[in-house]
């Protein structure tokens, strides 16, 4: 049986609030992204951003489940750097440089509601090669978006993603997915980036989940390091990753994290 909540009009207003924050202190942090400045200095920046809205980060001390960590993650953001494909720590020692891709992925918590996104930012110029990695990975994640309406299979979303990303030579991975969000970080179901055609559950009306690809430029796999939480390419390749959060609409589907 499926334990997928159906989220009420009422629910769905505030986990747009909280999307909308989330939206906010990723626009907010734009400006501070540049050479020298460290990852734990733009979480320092977020979070007190996030605190002087009233409300707070979804990250600090969350558990998660084992295969994430034994033990709460330690910061209010997750900055994953060039081979990190999610889950990166914010460090005072790691120092943003010229050439660098990082993903912020930012999860607000508003009376209760999450709100769950991330983006892609980059310092001063990088490669062509990693400006097509995210290039490829925004478009992936606009054609999974594409297929969000009430009664389409859940795999299509993984389906037309991964077709996407896979026939242009990069790869999708597969140990991390998007997630039903809104009343709890991480509810079900598990939203998978790269699926077969017409399998999983339906989406229905009400149903709010985050469609969030990441895409690596080598191979798929990935290792955890050992801190419990760091997820990096296991050939070291870049990875790059967008996230919204989602809700299924009478109409179409709204996406819940814009400011
Ligand atoms: N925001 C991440 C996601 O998209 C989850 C981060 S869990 C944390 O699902 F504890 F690392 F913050
Ligand atoms: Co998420
Ligand atoms: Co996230």
């Amino acid at each position: 049986m499926s334990k997928i909540i159906i989220k009420t009009p009422e629910q769905i207003a505030w986990i747009r609030k909280a999307g909308n924050l989330t939206a906010r202190t990723l626009d907010m942090i734009g400006a501070y992204v540049r050479s020298w400045v460290s990852t734990l200095e733009l979480d320092n920046i977020m979070n007190t951003y996030i605190l002087s809205n009233g409300w707070v980060s979804a990250c600090i001390d969350y558990k998660g489940n084992n295969t994430w960590g034994k033990w709460g993650y330690p910061r209010s953001t997750c900055i994953s750097l060039n081979d990190v494909i999610c889950h990166g720590i914010p460090k005072a020692d790691e120092i943003l440089k010229e050439w660098d891709i990082l993903n912020i992925d930012v999860t607000t918590i508003v009376d209760g509601y999450f709100g769950d996104a991330s983006r892609m930012y980059t310092v001063g110029e990088v490669s062509e090669k990693a400006k097509e990695l995210i290039a490829v990975t925004k478009k992936s994640w606009e054609i999974g978006i594409a297929e969000v309406r009430s009664g389409n299979f859940f795999g299509n979303i993984g389906y037309a993603i991964s077709q996407y990303a896979e026939s242009r030579g990069y790869s999708v991975v597969r140990d991390y997915t998007g997630h039903g969000v809104g009343i709890e970080f991480h509810e079900e179901p598990y939203v998978y980036h790269k699926a077969e055609k017409n399998t999983g559950p339906k989406m229905q009306v009400g149903m709010v989940f985050t469609i969030e690809p990441m895409i690596n430029l080598g191979k798929y796999a990935s290792k955890l390091d050992k801190d419990n939480w760091t997820a990096k390419t296991k050939d070291g390749s870049l990875s790059a990753q967008f996230e919204h959060t989602i809700a299924v609409t009478e109409k179409w589907y709204e996406i819940l994290t814009v400011a």
